[in-house]
């Protein structure tokens, strides 16, 4: 089976071809950053413009791969939230003329759904890192969100914590505004953070108590404001210092959370996804971590963890195989739907419903 993938969730309009083994055939990614970065975030209304000018010249980039084009497509998935109203709308409404029009099934997927299926996907020729059986303990760090999840199938996942504030990636990019880096900011303090000191800056490590399950990191971004207002904007080595003592604080508590959910749910498998799972330090650490805990951690491809449309098209496979269809009164969700809870209220004691 081969599914067309569509995703306009954000601030990338992307199409991609994907066999349902997880081969890549195509993947075609218009990225908005240049439009946004003068505003340091995304301007929803500048987003759905911009999708509607690129979603026709993409879609029909990702479809020359295939010879038949759409008509050798078995199925259609495109990306129905969470995400900007306007975005999401553009991408489907182009993905239901095309079902329409060709009678194909057709199916929504769940954003985030894409980001924990991500590490599935196979991209040129090669050897491929094992895939990860099923169940593993997933976490999905992105611009948007930060969470752990149990996935017990595609689709099938209980959520163990999440952050009360900030996403991870939303940190990078507060913190990298603050720094006067520019946006995305992810990309650009890890690569500040490679030459710098991850002890030269004490910083407070966010919701530190072990057993908790949730994250915080918006106490994080106010004591690198407070830093810059006492002592201005750092520069050289000093700089290098306090993006590398800001990533080491996020990503040891990324880690040691995750790992810690995988001990908690008697799990020996951890996924990374969403564009955090991009970060350097953070894939470097969760090896090194989950090598010491006997964990295996399967982390995607660079080009698999930020925002992609293969990762929907792979989600959209798995839902048609299972003979899901969705009808073409398919409606845009800006927030992700309440998941069932697992084992950990937000505070840390035992969830009685299932301990
Ligand atoms: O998954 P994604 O592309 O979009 C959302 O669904 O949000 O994630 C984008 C986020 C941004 O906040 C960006 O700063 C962050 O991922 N990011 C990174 C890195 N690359 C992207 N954060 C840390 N290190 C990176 N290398
Ligand atoms: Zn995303």
């Amino acid at each position: 089976m081969i599914v067309l993938g569509i995703e306009s969730s954000c601030d990338e309009t992307a199409a991609a071809l994907v066999r349902d083994d997880g081969t890549v055939l195509s993947d075609v990614v218009a990225s908005q950053i240049r439009l946004h970065a003068p505003y340091g975030g995304v301007v929803p209304e500048l987003a759905s413009r911009a999708h509607l000018q690129s979603i026709v010249p993409v879609v029909q980039q990702a479809l020359a791969a295939l010879p038949g084009g759409l008509e050798s497509v078995d199925g259609i998935a495109v990306t129905h939230g969470p995400g900007l109203s306007g975005a999401l709308l553009v991408g489907i409404q182009l993905a239901k003329a095309l079902a329409f029009d060709t009678q194909k099934p057709f199916v929504g997927v769940n954003h985030l759904d894409g980001h924990l299926l991500a590490v599935y996907l196979r991209r040129g020729h090669g050897p491929h890192p094992e895939a990860p059986p099923f169940p593993f303990v997933a976490l999905l760090a992105s611009g948007g969100h930060t969470a752990l999840y149990r996935v017990d199938a595609p689709m099938d996942t209980t959520l163990l914590g999440q952050t009360r504030d900030d996403a991870a990636g939303e940190a990078f990019d507060k913190c990298a505004k603050l720094l006067g880096l520019g946006y995305p900011g992810g990309p650009l303090v890890d690569r500040l953070a490679a030459t710098g000191d991850p002890h030269a800056v004490p910083l407070p490590m966010p919701m530190a108590q072990r057993s908790s399950l949730e994250f915080s990191f918006s106490g994080l971004k106010t004591a690198i404001a407070r830093s810059v207002e006492r002592d201005g904007v750092p520069e050289g080595q000093a700089l290098a210092d306090l993006c590398a003592s800001f990533q080491h604080v996020v990503v040891e508590t990324l880690v040691r959370k995750s790992l810690f959910a995988c001990e908690a749910e008697g799990v020996r498998h951890l996924v990374l996804g969403g564009g955090v799972a991009a970060n350097r330090g953070l894939r470097a650490r969760a090896q090194q971590l989950g090598a010491a805990a006997g964990v295996t951690v399967h982390i995607p491809e660079f080009a698999s963890c930020t925002d992609n449309a293969a990762m929907i098209a792979y989600a959209g496979a798995c839902r048609l195989l299972r003979g899901e269809r969705d009808g073409l009164d398919l409606q845009p969700f800006t927030r992700d739907p309440a998941r069932a809870r697992g084992r950990f209220r937000p505070d840390g004691t035992l969830n009685a419903k299932r301990a």
